[in-house]
C-alpha cells in the first residue's frame, strides 16, 4: 500500500460530527437555516446533531420545529428538561424520520427512545440524550443509566462503537464528572442546557471528546435566549413573569468532533462559534411566550 493509499484509508475512517447547542425559538431556527448548510459544506461535516428542547417558542419541540431543524440539515435531535412541553411531543418522538431522542434517565416507561443510531459513510454512530439532576428534576442516576446503556450496546468490544452523548445538565461539576466517567468508553460527551458556551473543549484521556456546554443558537442580546428586560425583571423583583424569546442577531455555538471510526474514538475537538449578522440587533423586550433553560 502506498503512502497516499494509507492516507486515504485513514481519511475514510475519519468522521466529522458537528454538535450544535440548544436552538432557541424562531430566531434560532432561522439562524440555523442560514448558517448550517454553508458550514456543513465548508467544514466537510458528515453528521450534525443539535439540541432542540427550546426550538418551539423557547419551550419544547414540536412536529413543526423538529421538521425545520431536520430540513436545515440536523441529522439527530437531542432534548432535555423541556422535552415534554409541547402537546405533539409523542408524535415527534415516534417519527423515525425526525430522529428526536428524549433523555435516557427519565423514570418509569417514558415514550420515545433515548438514542438513535445512524450510518454515516458505512459507520454506525449512536447519539444519546442524557440529563443531569443537580439543580434539576431528580431523574434516575445518569451515571448508572449510562453504564447500563453501554453494557447493552456492546461497550468493551474492540473497536468500541461510536457513541456521542449530549449531557443536558445545569452544574458544570456534574458535567465534568460525566466526562471523566465516560472517558475511554464513548467517543464524545457534549454538554447542553446552560446556553452559555464554555472554553474547555478538549480530548480526555481514553480519546473521548468533551465540552462542558455547547452554548446555543439564539439571540445574542438576551438572557440565555429570553428578552433582557423580562428576565432581568424577574431577578430584580423575585416575582414570576412572562418569559419569551428575544430577537435580533443570532449567536451560533457548536463544536466540531473529529472521530476515528476504526477505533471508536475522538481525535480532536474544535469550537465553532459564529455571529449571524444578517438579522439586525434588537434590544427591545418582545415576548413570544415560553421560558428558558
Ligand atoms: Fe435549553
Ligand atoms: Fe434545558
Amino acid at each position: 500500500m502506498t503512502e497516499g493509499e494509507t492516507g486515504s484509508a485513514a481519511e475514510a475512517m475519519r468522521l466529522r460530527v458537528l454538535a450544535v447547542g440548544d436552538v432557541i425559538g424562531a430566531p434560532g431556527r432561522s439562524g440555523l437555516r442560514r448558517i448550517l448548510p454553508r458550514l456543513r459544506a465548508e467544514l466537510g461535516v458528515d453528521l450534525v446533531i443539535a439540541n432542540g428542547e427550546n426550538s418551539a417558542g423557547g419551550r419544547g419541540i414540536s412536529l413543526k420545529t423538529a421538521t425545520e431543524l431536520r430540513d436545515a440539515g440536523v441529522d439527530a435531535i437531542t432534548t432535555g428538561n423541556h422535552v415534554w412541553s409541547q402537546p405533539d411531543i409523542e408524535q415527534v418522538l415516534a417519527d423515525d424520520d425526525l430522529r428526536v431522542v428524549r433523555p435516557l434517565n427519565f423514570p418509569g416507561e417514558p415514550p420515545g427512545r433515548a438514542s438513535v443510531t445512524l450510518t454515516v459513510r458505512g459507520h454506525p454512530i449512536t447519539v444519546v440524550s442524557l440529563m443531569g439532576r443537580v439543580f434539576m428534576t431528580a431523574l434516575d442516576d445518569p451515571f448508572r443509566a449510562m453504564d447500563a446503556f453501554l453494557l447493552d450496546g456492546g461497550a468493551g468490544t474492540d473497536p468500541r462503537p461510536l457513541v456521542v452523548v449530549d449531557f443536558h445538565a445545569e452544574a458544570t461539576s456534574e458535567k465534568v464528572a460525566m466526562g471523566w466517567h465516560l472517558a475511554g468508553r464513548v467517543a464524545a460527551v457534549v454538554g447542553t442546557h446552560t446556553h452559555v458556551p464554555t472554553a474547555d473543549a478538549r480530548v480526555l484521556p481514553g480519546e473521548t471528546g468533551y465540552v462542558t456546554d455547547l452554548g446555543m443558537v439564539g439571540p445574542v442580546d438576551s438572557i440565555i435566549g429570553a428578552p433582557v428586560e423580562q428576565a432581568l425583571r424577574r431577578f430584580l423583583t423575585q416575582r414570576p413573569g412572562r418569559s419569551g424569546v428575544a430577537e435580533g442577531q443570532v449567536t451560533f455555538n457548536a463544536v466540531l468532533l473529529e472521530l476515528d471510526a476504526a477505533r471508536g474514538t475522538c481525535r480532536a475537538v474544535r469550537r465553532i462559534d459564529l455571529l449571524d449578522t444578517s438579522a439586525p440587533p434588537d434590544h427591545r423586550a418582545r415576548s413570544q411566550g415560553g421560558s428558558r433553560g
